[in-house]
């Protein structure tokens, strides 16, 4: 088990008094909270070496270099990628998903296909409806029931019915309202044997969980270092190289070229870089970058396998409380048994509009979570959650006890309000 008070001492937003008490924070599905280790490093770039990576000769930027390359190969080896050239860095899981669906040839006679799932995130969803609209793609979305267990055989028939090679599964690793847990390795295997490429939007288990590329047959990945400890507005793109090789860029500009100049006929030749700098336009977010090496490093001192088998000792402790205490008052979706499911939960309040009970959690006992839909706005529509849920989420740095001063507030709240 952790050393959980050893490992708030880090966290020095843990220690803020709101009204003189302390807060419990339970919105690190959206945004996780920083050590001092990533601030420290953030504080060093900006104190001691501020410059651009890769461009100039002096001191500053060599310094800048090579940290920025180092982050990269840390999270490489984090995700077990076999070199650092597969990891891009983008602006969060959003840009990775989107930047990795032109894998598909849009321009081809033929539309391609995206599958993917109807509690996905609005991420890995809304570029793909207006795609479709535009007439680019067709779109299958596959059900996801109240129950949450992935729909395997629904999944193969409609693989099946995919054209080899020109489709994508871009898939929700752990979902950020159902908490589930998608079997990876299996999808990958029917995904492969069908010649389509899957994608997996592994925001939500990057964090929490070890992820192996390779063993999991993955072969494009987005995650937001933001929701893993690191500095907000960066996020990575994994992808295996000979992908990235095919990927058309999403913008491009300084550092994605090696030359540009005049042909004869009079048009201009531009020579693309190799990846992942071709995906790297213009100056990048190098503090945010060399502190996400920060946060990899954090994350792999505490052990993923360790952070794993804490986060199902919370959800157990969570998912028992609110059943022994609230029972059939709400409604708790995803997964009753916490191995297979996130320190997160969606929860149904039976008529009791979620937000205001945000609002009266923080005003009680300022306990910082969210309520709404999520930015998994149609699937709470496809359940006929129209108002939304509740939703809590836990991360290394909580106890048991703020899980049931959660519970313990949320009893007197719903009694207040009915
Ligand atoms: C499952 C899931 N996918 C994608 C995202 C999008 O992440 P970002 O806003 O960092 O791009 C989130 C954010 O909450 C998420 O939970």
């Amino acid at each position: 088990m952790l050393d959980v008070s050893s490992i708030r001492e880090d966290f020095p937003a843990l220690h803020e008094l709101k009204d003189g008490k302390p807060i419990i924070y339970a919105d690190s599905a959206c945004m996780s909270l920083k050590p001092k280790q990533v601030i420290n490093a953030l504080v060093d770039y900006y104190s001691h070496y501020t410059a651009c990576a890769g461009r100039s000769p002096h001191a500053f930027s060599r310094e800048t270099t090579r940290l920025y390359n180092e982050s990269r190969k840390k999270i490489a080896a984090f995700i077990n990628a076999k070199d650092a050239s597969e990891v891009v860095w983008v602006r969060n899981t959003t840009e990775a998903l989107n930047l990795g669906g032109n894998i598909l040839n849009l321009n081809s006679k033929e539309k391609p296909t995206i599958i993917t799932t109807s509690e996905s995130h609005n991420s890995n969803l809304v570029k793909w409806v207006r795609l479709e609209s535009l007439g680019r793609i067709n779109l299958i979305i596959i059900p996801t029931h109240i129950d949450c267990v992935f729909d395997i055989e629904k999944f193969t028939s409609v693989v099946e019915k995919c054209s080899p090679g020109n489709f994508l599964a871009s898939l929700n690793h752990i979902s950020n309202v159902t908490a589930a847990k998608i079997p990876v390795k299996e999808l990958g295997k029917i995904v492969h044997e069908n010649e389509g490429i899957l994608q997996l939007d592994a925001a939500q288990s990057f964090p929490h969980t070890p992820i192996d590329v390779q063993k999991m047959e993955i072969d494009l990945l987005g995650a937001s270092m933001h929701k893993a400890l690191g500095p907000t507005g960066v996020g990575i793109l994994y992808g295996k190289y000979d992908l990235l090789e095919q990927l058309e860029p999403l913008i491009l500009g300084g550092e994605t070229v090696s030359d540009v100049k005049a042909l004869n006929s009079g048009k201009v030749n531009i020579e693309l870089l190799n990846p992942p700098s071709k995906f790297e336009a213009g100056l990048q977010d190098y503090a945010g970058a060399i502190g996400s090496g920060a946060a990899i490093d954090y994350l792999n001192s505490v052990g993923m396998e360790n952070i794993a088998e804490y986060e199902v000792h919370l959800a157990n402790k969570m998912l028992t409380g609110l059943e022994e205490t609230l029972g059939k008052k709400i409604q708790v979706l995803g997964p009753k048994d916490p191995k297979h499911r996130a320190a997160l939960a969606a929860i149904d309040l039976k008529g009791i509009n979620p937000h205001e009970v945000a609002i009266l959690m923080d005003e009680m006992n300022n306990i910082f979570l969210r309520s709404g839909y999520h930015c998994a706005h149609y699937w709470h529509h496809t359940i006929n959650l129209n108002e939304g849920t509740l939703r809590p989420s836990w991360y290394l740095y909580n106890t048991v006890e703020e899980i049931e001063i959660f519970i313990a507030t949320l009893e007197e709240i719903i009694s207040m309000l009915t």
